[in-house]
């Protein structure tokens, strides 16, 4: 029976208009429309200006990912879409589209927690994922522009927050740093490109929190140490710019792999996980990988194109909900700009 569910999801929590068509727990297609280029002029996601764009964008989204799909909305058996957490004036419209859509087809929607979707990013069946069969209990790193947060799944949609950021998010910290820096928005891929040519030892950046126990993450601080360093410099070289690069992503990095450490000895788990858009990171990928290596457990890294913002994130987790009865199924919900995962 699960094997021919056809599910439609929808994803609009901040500046990518996304939709997918997910049939029996398999992508069939995935369309995002990224607003990051009318972003960029201002150095960050403006949330009337995201509203906007996803108004305009999200019909023909859904009606190319349709066709993609070679599916009709009347073949659909439910609407999956991100509820929450995320920017209030972007899921609204998500959520009134997947609601005019519910009323027209006669079909429910699931309501999906955005974090949940990138927990899903990593159950993609058309990739070839290092594992295979998810294990629980599983750990993911979830890092993204909102959110950094390290979770103990003991079973599918049972999840516990183990830590999470007391300020910024570590994508916030990869913003921040490089429009410092002045090197535009989104700040992350340009990060990781400059850094390649840096020295990641030419700056000693803070490593936040990391001797302390708990598996909580800062990283407000790294950003003062940044602003500081670069104020101090006379100028500001091509060189030094790479040297910044690389040692900010090696203080990010370091940080966020000694919480997961930290977190594996603790919970000892079968598996795990990492996802957000952070995730695209090459060091980070790396060093993940090593950490999977290093305590023999295996590991999920999802491909590039579903560790940022997508709709099949979305729709895998409603089929999952789906597949384990855990699914609420809804025709009248409000967004939850500040949903929890839990
Ligand atoms: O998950 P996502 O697409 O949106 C949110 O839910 O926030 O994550 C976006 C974040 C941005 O902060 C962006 O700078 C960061 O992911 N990012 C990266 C890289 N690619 C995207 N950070 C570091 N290295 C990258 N290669
Ligand atoms: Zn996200």
């Amino acid at each position: 029976m699960h094997t021919s569910i056809k599910i439609l999801a929808i994803e609009s929590s901040c500046d990518e208009t996304a939709a997918a068509v997910v049939i029996g727990g398999k992508i069939k297609s995935s369309v995002i429309a990224s607003q990051a280029k009318i972003h960029a002029k201002f150095g960050g996601v403006v949330p009337e200006v995201a509203a906007r764009s996803h108004v305009t964008a999200i019909l023909p989204v859904i009606d190319l990912v349709l066709k993609q799909a070679k599916t009709k909305l009347s073949d659909i058996d439910y609407i999956a879409v991100t509820q929450g957490p995320g920017l209030a004036t972007s899921l609204m419209v998500g959520i009134d589209t997947a609601k005019a859509l519910s009323v027209a087809l006669n079909i429910p929607i699931i309501p999906i927690n955005h974090l949940e979707g990138h927990v899903y990013a990593n159950f993609v069946k058309s990739q070839k994922l290092k594992v295979q069969s998810q294990k629980f209990p599983s750990i993911i790193l979830i890092v993204s522009g909102g959110h950094t947060l390290l979770v103990l799944i003991k079973n599918h949609g049972d999840y516990k927050i183990l830590g999470e950021t007391l300020d910024d998010a570590a994508g916030e910290a990869f913003d921040k740093t490089a429009k410092m820096m002045g090197l535009g928005y989104p700040g992350g891929p340009m990060i990781s490109k400059l850094a390649k040519q840096g020295n990641s030892q030419a700056f000693n950046f803070p490593r936040p929190l990391l001797s302390q126990d708990n598996l909580n993450f800062s990283f407000s601080g790294l950003k003062t140490s940044v602003l500081y360093s670069i104020q101090k410099l006379p100028t500001i070289s091509y060189r030094l710019k790479s040297n910044l690069a690389a040692s900010v992503q090696q203080a990010i990095v370091d940080t966020l792999i000694g919480k997961l450490e930290k977190a594996i000895i603790k919970f000892k788990p079968k598996t795990i996980m990492l996802g957000g858009g952070v995730a695209a990171n090459g060091l980070l990928r790396e060093r993940f990988a090593e950490v999977g290596k290093k305590y023999r457990i295996e590991y999920s890294i999802p491909s590039l194109e579903f560790c940022t913002d997508n709709a099949a994130m979305i729709g895998l987790a409603a089929f999952y909900r789906l597949k384990n009865k855990k699914a609420k199924l809804k025709q009248n919900f409000s967004i939850e700009p500040n949903l929890r995962l839990k």
